[in-house]
């Protein structure tokens, strides 16, 4: 059984598009919208594609009309492109996102997997880099041989006891210097961290299209080309 994971797509079809790999299950973590310039293709993709499929703080957000407040970091580029997610997107796709369940259960040739965007303990929000200690205490009574996780748009894998955890990393927004897109496969006991060469002008080309202030297509050219925001402290991040 061949399975791919994606997460953290961000409306990036242009990434998503790229990824070529035969798979028998398709798992999706979440964050199909907000940033990018193609939420309605990226949505569709899911509906058609992703066997399982969670909800991000990003679909919470845009499914429930959730404005945004902030004006720097990725906060200020949430607010700025929300809007434009709401004008993508009609009622099925915005009933879709709003019936993704916080976490998914089931087991596939006899491993126990859980699905979760942020962590087992906040689902939706809580960052988590690859913090082997903290892990092990999130996932200790998570009953999963797999937890699969996204939200911090880095990608790693570890292990915690008995239990895997894995963050394919993001498809359409990497913040960790590499702009290609991130995915993982799962082969059996195999997990392969992967990433593609994307047309990451061709989604910049999209952006520099829509309805975005100039600085918000500026930062986010910026991010797309070099896998990170441009460098400011910590603090300026503000996470949405
Ligand atoms: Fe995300």
């Amino acid at each position: 059984m061949r399975i791919l994971v994606v997460s953290d797509i961000h409306a990036n079809w242009a990434a998503l598009a790229a990824i070529n790999e035969p798979h028998d299950l398709c798992l999706c973590l979440g964050d199909l919208v907000d940033y990018g310039p193609d939420p309605f293709e990226c949505v569709h993709w899911a509906m058609k594609h992703a066997t399982y499929a969670i909800r991000g703080n990003h679909d919470h957000g845009v499914a429930q009309g959730v404005p945004v407040v902030g004006d720097k970091g990725y906060r200020y580029l949430t607010r700025v492109s929300r809007p434009l997610m709401w004008q993508a997107l009609g009622a099925e796709e915005r009933r879709y996102l709003l019936q993704l369940p916080l976490t998914q259960r089931f087991v596939v040739d006899g491993k126990r997997f859980l699905l979760v965007h942020g962590t087992p303990r906040d689902p939706l929000d809580e960052y988590l880099m690859k913090e082997p200690e903290i892990w092990a205490r999130r996932v200790r009574e998570s009953e999963a041989d797999i937890v699969c996780v996204g939200h911090s748009h880095v990608q790693f894998n570890l292990n915690a006891g008995s239990t895997v955890i894995l963050n394919p990393g993001s498809v359409g927004q990497p913040r960790d210097g590499d702009p290609r897109a991130a995915y993982a496969i799962i082969d059996g006991s195999k997990i392969e961290l992967k990433r593609v060469e994307y047309p990451i002008e061709d989604a910049i080309a999209r952006m520099e299209a829509s309805a975005l202030p100039d600085l918000a297509k500026q930062i986010l050219a910026y991010s797309l080309r070099h896998g990170r925001l441009p460098n400011v402290a910590a603090s300026e991040l503000d996470l949405p």
